[in-house]
């Protein structure tokens, strides 16, 4: 299976995402079997999340009026934030996954969000955190998310908005929901 979506997304990706790409599969295959997920949905969801992601934002602004996605005020101030969906409904379109996990782990892995399901948290995480992945505190991250993937994702969600927020981007009302659901969930 790794060889038939890395044919894919040869033609599609740089060799340095198809290699993150290839990471976020086999992490989220892992982190899905050790939550009793399938770990073949994990690994698709991982691979193909970046999907759109070399596409350029004007071309990410113009597929996404043509497939009728909903472009809100945030993301087209930063289209870059539309290779989540555009990438799902590409992935649908052209390699017929209808897996609605799958397909809602690679919409939202960009800006996560409240009530996104198990797989669509793991493949966010996995994101980050995939072998390739290199940050000061990124191997204190793995461990927590070896340890607790709730408290992981919590961690890295965190250091998502910090960011955002010394960037000086906007910040997604998405992601601040998705902070807000984890937040609420480590205080019951
Ligand atoms: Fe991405
Ligand atoms: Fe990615």
């Amino acid at each position: 299976m790794e060889d038939k979506y890395r044919a894919l997304l040869r033609h599609r990706l740089s060799e340095k995402t198809r290699l993150h790409s290839l990471g976020v599969g086999r992490m989220a295959r892992e982190l899905a079997l050790a939550q009793g997920l399938s770990g073949e949905e994990g690994f698709t969801a991982g691979i193909l999340h970046d999907y759109a992601r070399e596409m350029g934002e004007g071309s990410l602004l113009s597929e996404a009026g043509r497939l009728g996605l909903p472009v809100d005020p945030v993301m087209r101030i930063h289209p870059i934030l539309l290779h989540g969906s555009v990438g799902a409904e590409l992935v649908r379109k052209e390699l017929g996954v209808e897996d609605p996990e799958i397909l809602e782990a690679i919409r939202c892995h960009t800006v996560g969000g409240q009530g996104i399901g198990p797989l669509a948290r793991i493949v966010y995480a996995a994101d980050i955190l995939e072998p390739s992945r290199d940050f000061p505190g990124v191997e204190e991250l793995r461990r927590t998310l070896q340890e607790d993937f709730t408290r992981g994702l919590i961690q890295v969600v965190e250091s998502t908005i910090n960011y955002v927020l010394r960037q000086r981007y906007l910040l997604h009302p998405a992601t601040v929901d998705f902070w807000n659901e984890l937040m609420g969930e480590e205080k019951k």
